[in-house]
């Protein structure tokens, strides 16, 4: 998929547009005007909540953390589970009171995952009609436009599409941290694991150009970004679909030639698809994170097959065992979802042995929701929540277990440490990554925020590190 650029012009025209309107206003009231933004859900909500404040920045609001007196509130949103929505509906109602009590003139918008559902769209235009802009996931860069028309029309601007068919990459954004950013190698999911929402509102998957993402990256170093994580809801199928098809270890290998680019993560692995050549690229790499986030959801083949995986528990075993040969120290995180429709005590047992064997560094547990519009929000035998409950907690329990005894491992040694922030309970300490992700805790100060420094870790507190520069 390859970038438009006549519709980057287009938007950069309503920037400009949008622009005067703010000055105006500007000037009428005295003070500068401005944002919030509420991000829910993954990597890829973040990514593009980074996006859509950098074109509001350059519209010319300013970022604010105090929802209720911003003159533009945006969430965006996710529908990975089921009572998500519900909580969405909530909050929206609370701001509508504050609109209409202290700050009439707030713009609401709403984007994200759960305005690719037609139902909700339907729910918002019959209830909801306070809202003032709606757009999904595949025009987040037409923000600019959505404002200028709700300015100039001054009516509730729905604005869905069914799929993503153009990329307008190359629009301002508004990082987080200058030292690290996330990138978008593809989007959407072939997948359809039987219990996922995310196929049907991210849309069919589409990789972008290597050349482009190549680009990208190398305009974020000269920014002076050290770290990137290269996104997508599977990576490892990337680049699968593209005319002249390159592989995502062909990609990594590429990523690792720029210079000033000194980490490199990405998110998420889909298991099926790991390739040998991606854990050769790892192996040899000295710019590749010791981290593999590799989501397992159950340890049962049977669960496995239900859940339109395309892996058993004996190849997952497999791949993470050449994992840990091939990249001595490497950590490993996963996601497991208790409770799937059918899943048997034996089953469930088979989860727990295999989080025993397999010995994770830390595990996102996660009790099923039955997610409308699934195959699996209609498969028979789901499971009692009381049953879910206790599972869930026995799976907490030896996640948290086996995460205590593997996170100290590295007490003792001297390691580079990306530092990321004052830390937020004591000002005088820093806080930092390891490249395996482990936080780790050293006194210092402000400008060390941005550059890997070496630090003897002390002490292992669990799932952090106390340490001192060495
Ligand atoms: N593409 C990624 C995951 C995206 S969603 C992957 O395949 O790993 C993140 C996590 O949410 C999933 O890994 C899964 O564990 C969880 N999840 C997705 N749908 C769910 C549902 N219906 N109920 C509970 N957890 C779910
Ligand atoms: Fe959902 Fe599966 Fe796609 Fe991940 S790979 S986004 S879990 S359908
Ligand atoms: Fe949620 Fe959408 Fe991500 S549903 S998990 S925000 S892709």
């Amino acid at each position: 998929m390859r970038e438009d650029r006549d519709e980057l012009k287009r938007q950069r025209a309503y920037i400009g547009k949008m622009r005067e309107i703010l000055l105006d206003r500007e000037k009428r009231e005295g003070r500068k005007l401005t944002y919030f933004i509420e991000t829910m859900g993954c990597q890829m909500n973040a990514k593009d909540s980074e996006k859509l404040a950098g074109i509001l920045e350059e519209i010319g609001y300013e970022k604010t953390d105090q929802e209720t007196e911003a003159d533009f509130v945006l969430y965006n949103t996710c529908t990975v589970r089921e009572n998500a929505n519900t909580r969405v509906y909530g909050r929206l109602g609370q701001l509508h009171s504050v609109k209409l009590r202290s700050n009439p003139e707030m713009v609401i918008a709403i984007s994200g995952c759960m305005m690719q559902e037609p139902d909700e769209i339907a729910k918002i235009r019959e209830k909801y009609g306070f809202i003032n802009i709606v757009f999904g996931t595949h025009n987040i860069f037409r923000l600019a436009e959505l404002l200028y028309r709700y300015e100039t029309e001054k009516r509730m601007i729905v604005d869905v599409w069914e799929e993503g068919d153009r990329v307008v990459e190359d629009l301002p954004a508004r990082r987080k941290y200058f030292f690290k950013s996330g990138v978008n190698i593809m989007y959407g999911c072939n997948n359809f694991c039987s219990y996922c929402i995310v196929p049907y509102v991210r849309g069919r998957e589409r990789s972008r150009e290597p050349g482009e993402i190549l680009r990208e990256i190398e305009c974020l170093s000269r920014e002076g970004v050290k770290e990137v994580m290269l996104l997508g809801q599977n990576v490892n199928s990337y680049g699968k679909t593209l005319e002249e098809p390159v592989s995502f270890a062909e990609l990594l290998r590429e990523t690792e030639k720029i210079e000033g680019i000194e980490r490199i993560r990405f998110m998420t692995s889909h298991p099926k698809d790991l390739s040998d050549e991606l854990i050769d690229v790892m192996a040899g790499s000295e710019k590749i994170c010791d981290h593999f986030h590799l989501p397992l959801q159950s340890g049962s083949d049977d669960v496995l097959r239900r859940m339109n995986r395309h892996y058993t528990r004996d190849r997952y075993l497999a791949i993470t065992e050449k994992l840990r040969k091939a990249v001595p120290g490497i950590s490993l995180t996963t996601d497991i979802i208790v409770g799937f429709p059918g899943e048997t005590e034996k089953d469930f047992e088979d989860t727990l042995s295999l989080v025993e064997e397999v010995r994770f560094d830390s595990a996102f547990t996660f009790i099923y929701s039955k997610r409308t519009g699934t195959p699996a929000a209609s498969m028979p035998d789901q499971v009692p929540e009381e049953v879910i409950r206790k599972r869930f907690d026995r799976l907490l329990a030896l996640v948290q277990k086996t995460g205590r005894e593997m996170s100290g491992r590295d007490a003792g040694k001297t390691l580079p440490v990306l530092v990321e922030e004052i830390n937020h309970q004591d000002p005088s300490l820093v806080t930092g990554r390891l490249t395996n992700n482990t936080t780790v805790h050293f006194p210092g100060g402000e400008e060390l925020i941005g550059t890997i420094v070496p630090v003897k870790l002390l002490q292992s507190r669990g799932f952090y590190y106390l340490g001192e520069r060495a």
